[in-house]
């Protein structure tokens, strides 16, 4: 076996996504495995360097997984150059300067999302990248979660017929902080610091209705703010000036309208924290992160409307569940070992920083949308 190291900077390591999703569910699985098998007698060996700006943070996080190479000096890892790959979970408004400086490296890049704090400068990151000639990528992790990709299998097999909306719920109960503290980080809720629920969310709605059903064509979004304060991590009051909940209606090339709640300030009564209902001519899907359930066009009941009887038929019965068929790993991880190919031999690569710039676009046009209470367009990304 021939072992091929892949030194990796990690920035933003000591965050939430940084730490759980890339670095534990999928760098060290990834070398708990024994590193990626590429098939041929070569393997891949991920060597995580940790970046961030907290020394006793780093030094005790690379104790915990016996890791010997951390740094608060992100120049210095740039300038090294047995560095192969920048990745940066840092808080989004971090993100571009760090990218650019990984750029001029001359490192490859792998990002979370959104790429940027605006169009423009995610724009400007994909452009500087196909400049240095370096190879770029975007986390895109709900195309990797089961019940996407069962809903992707039903899309490619023809399952639907003619798709003619999609109806995305997602969201739960973000606590205030004040009785019980907030399980997501305080700058998520202040526009300063690039929070808001629509900069978070609909880079992901863009990549997962591109990809499954077709480019976004228009959309027209409310966006607004329900719980105006909020406690941060040290138990202060703050104001909450980002939107906490985004309501968007989104064309699609073909006509498919999708229209998509995403909500911080909601109470959970749904299977999953998100789900997807998709209804075509010929079927429909419910789709969360792990389950799909169908209903063929034959299956399907014929309910009539009478307000005064009880409901006659057991409507959540009458779907059926799409098996498996197959072992689905953590979905970072799933995308990780293809940036990781991507990056060794050169395989094929589309969740690029360009498809990151249309993530960051459409989030950036539902907020204007929001703000001048009308629809727009959506265009090429640079047109
Ligand atoms: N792919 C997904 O599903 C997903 C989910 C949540 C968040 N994210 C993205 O991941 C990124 C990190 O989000 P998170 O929830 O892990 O955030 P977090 O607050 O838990 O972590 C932020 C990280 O950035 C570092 N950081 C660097 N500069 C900072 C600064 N000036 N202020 C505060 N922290 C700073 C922190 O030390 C920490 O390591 C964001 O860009 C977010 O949009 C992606």
């Amino acid at each position: 076996m021939t072992r091929t190291t892949v030194r990796i900077a990690m920035n933003g390591v000591t965050g939430r996504m940084g730490y759980h999703q890339h670095l534990v569910r999928s760098l060290l699985a990834l070398r708990e495995q024994g590193g990626l098998d590429l098939g041929d007698g070569t393997v891949i060996w991920p060597e995580p360097v940790l970046v961030g700006r907290s020394e006793h943070k780093l030094r005790t996080l690379a104790a915990r997984h016996g890791l010997d190479r951390w740094s608060t000096d992100l120049d210095a890892v740039l300038a090294d150059d047995g560095i192969d790959i920048y990745f940066d979970a840092q808080v989004t408004a971090a993100r571009e300067e760090a990218v650019q400086k990984a750029i001029a490296a001359g490192k490859h890049l792998y990002v979370e999302k959104p790429t940027a704090t605006g169009p423009a400068g995610a724009l400007k990151l994909a452009r500087l990248a196909q400049e240095a000639g370096v190879k770029h990528g975007v986390v895109q992790d709900k195309l990797f979660l089961p019940g996407l990709r069962k809903l992707r299998r039903l899309v490619e097999g023809g399952f639907f017929g003619r798709v003619l909306s999609v109806r995305g719920e997602f969201g739960y109960w973000v606590f205030e902080g004040d009785w019980q503290q907030a399980q997501r980080p305080s700058w998520n809720y202040r526009a300063e610091d690039s929070g808001g629920i629509a900069a978070d969310m609909f880079p992901h709605w863009e990549y997962v209705l591109h990809e499954l059903f077709g480019p976004v064509r228009t959309v027209q979004a409310h966006l607004t703010t329900h719980i105006p304060r909020r406690w941060d991590e040290s138990g202060t009051p703050y104001e909450a000036t980002a939107d906490d909940a985004a309501y968007g209606i989104f064309e699609l090339a073909g006509g498919i309208v999708a229209q998509i709640n995403s909500s911080w300030a909601v109470r959970v009564h749904r299977d999953e924290l998100v789900e997807f209902q998709v209804d075509g001519t010929e079927g429909s899907a419910v789709a969360g992160l792990r389950r799909c359930r169908i209903q063929h066009r034959a299956g399907t009941p014929r309910p009539v409307w009478n307000p005064d009887l009880p409901v006659t038929e057991p409507f959540r019965e009458q779907w059926q569940e799409v098996p498996d068929n197959a072992a689905f790993d953590n979905g970072f991880k799933a995308q990780w070992e293809l940036f990781l190919r991507h990056v060794v031999r050169d395989e094929p690569w589309r969740w690029d920083l360009t498809a990151g710039a249309r993530g960051v676009q459409l989030a950036e046009l539902g907020l204007r949308s929001s703000q001048e209470g009308r629809r727009l367009d959506v265009p090429e990304p640079g047109r």
